[in-house]
């Protein structure tokens, strides 16, 4: 795709962990049950908290360590509100083997969530990447055809959603179909519409409301929202949208990724138009993915080459948040990961990072602060002047 590790963490500095240690005890995996119980009185300056005056969802990617660190786990708990498995819900996690199932990650996501009274965005149903061997092998052998491919994917949503009918608050149903031209549109060469043929998305929409009619249902890609220049993708993915409701296609909200890099452009402008345009069409609108990465001098440390971007960082990301934060419709906005310890950015782009809320020693950075405070300004309002006196004529 072309969306242009680990440390000793140390919980003194992430904010928001108060009471953490007391509730997690010093070593041991955290119970959820423990941590759910923990947040009788929440910090009213975490994000989820400053985010809930306005109604936003304040959101991240969890991945296992999250849920099995406790300090981490403690995170995770007090500053976020709905959360994203970032793989344990993909077919090729959840059915490794045609017909042998683990839903272990997915569960205990699901009961993490629980215990700490978070929604679950549900990630992913149909993608061409992270599908199991299965499928790939036999597509492309031949010993599976296009009317068994489409029994295969039809079996796999009502299976998935169907195991957690109830239980998740938006589904991600298709994930980056699109092509990064411009102009840009469905791409011919997607596996799915390749070879499933092109009605796919509309077939995948329509089962995963049978299999859970309650859940919101997007269609999920990056560069969709202010990222590109021509704005190209954003106008495939809206007429993508368009083209689907006027066939009476449930679907219901467009995930915008938010995967921004600081060495290229982006538009916050942008953004706040094209997040007001998919509300045009009565849609609502998801952040799913929001990381800004940058050049950093390792992997593991990542500290940023050059000074500036500690600006131009947590500039992105707040910015989007901004822009956010100016549409109603705009129901939540879910950070990729919350620290740069466990971010994907260093995995894909060679020389990359920093690219989250929390460092790498889970202490949180500028972008969580100015996240902070644009909440509290969102939430509370800005304090009337105090009184002066007046120069009299
Ligand atoms: O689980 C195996 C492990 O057994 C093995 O030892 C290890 C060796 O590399 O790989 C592990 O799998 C990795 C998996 O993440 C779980 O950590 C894969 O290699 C790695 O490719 C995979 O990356 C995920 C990526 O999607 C795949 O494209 C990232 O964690 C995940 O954050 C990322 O998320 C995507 C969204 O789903 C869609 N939008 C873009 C976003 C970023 O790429």
């Amino acid at each position: 795709m072309d969306v242009r590790r680990r440390s000793v963490l140390t919980a003194a500095g992430a904010a928001g962990a108060v009471g953490a240690a007391g509730v997690l005890g010093s070593a041991g995996t955290a119970s959820a049950a423990a941590l759910g119980a923990s947040h009788g009185h929440r910090d009213p300056n975490s994000l989820r908290e400053l985010a809930e005056k306005v109604g936003l969802r304040i959101g991240t990617a969890i991945i296992p360590q999250d849920i099995n660190t406790p300090a981490w786990a403690a995170v995770a708990a007090s500053q976020f509100s709905v959360v994203t498995p970032g793989n344990e819900m993909k077919w090729q996690v959840v059915e490794p083997t045609q017909g042998v199932f683990d839903w272990s990650g997915a569960d205990n996501l699901v009961a993490f969530a629980k215990a700490n009274d978070q929604l679950i965005r549900g990630h992913t149903f149909c993608w061409h990447n992270q599908l199991p061997n299965f499928l790939t092998t036999g597509v492309a052998n031949g010993s599976i055809n296009q009317t068994q491919l489409l029994d295969l994917l039809e079996a796999h949503i009502f299976t998935e959603a169907g195991r957690y009918r109830g239980k998740i608050w938006q589904w991600d149903v298709c994930n980056e179909f699109l092509t990064d031209s411009n102009p840009s549109g469905v791409n011919p060469n997607d596996f799915w519409i390749k070879n499933a043929g092109p009605d796919v998305i509309e077939r995948a929409f329509r089962w995963a409301h049978q299999a859970d009619p309650h859940a919101l249902l997007f269609y999920n890609d990056y560069n969709i929202g202010g990222e590109d220049g021509s704005n190209a993708k954003f106008q495939a993915a809206f007429n993508l949208a368009q083209g689907l409701l006027e066939k009476g296609v449930p679907i219901h909200g467009i995930g915008i990724q938010g995967h921004l890099d600081t060495q290229f452009g982006w538009s916050p402008q942008r953004l706040s138009d094209d997040i007001g345009k998919y509300a045009s069409l009565g849609l609502k609108v998801a952040i799913t993915e929001a990381d800004a990465r940058t050049f950093v001098n390792n992997p593991t440390d990542q500290v940023p080459t050059n000074g500036l971007e500690n600006f131009a960082q947590p500039f992105e990301m707040d910015e989007m948040l901004k822009a956010s934060l100016a549409h109603p419709e705009l129901i939540s906005f879910t950070v990729w990961g919350f620290t740069d310890a466990d971010s994907w950015v260093p995995g894909f782009f060679t020389g990359e990072g920093f690219a989250t809320i929390y460092d790498v020693n889970l202490n949180p950075k500028q972008a969580y602060l100015s996240m902070q405070s644009t909440l509290k300004l969102a939430a509370l309002g800005a304090p009337h002047r105090v009184r002066t006196r007046t120069p009299h004529p």
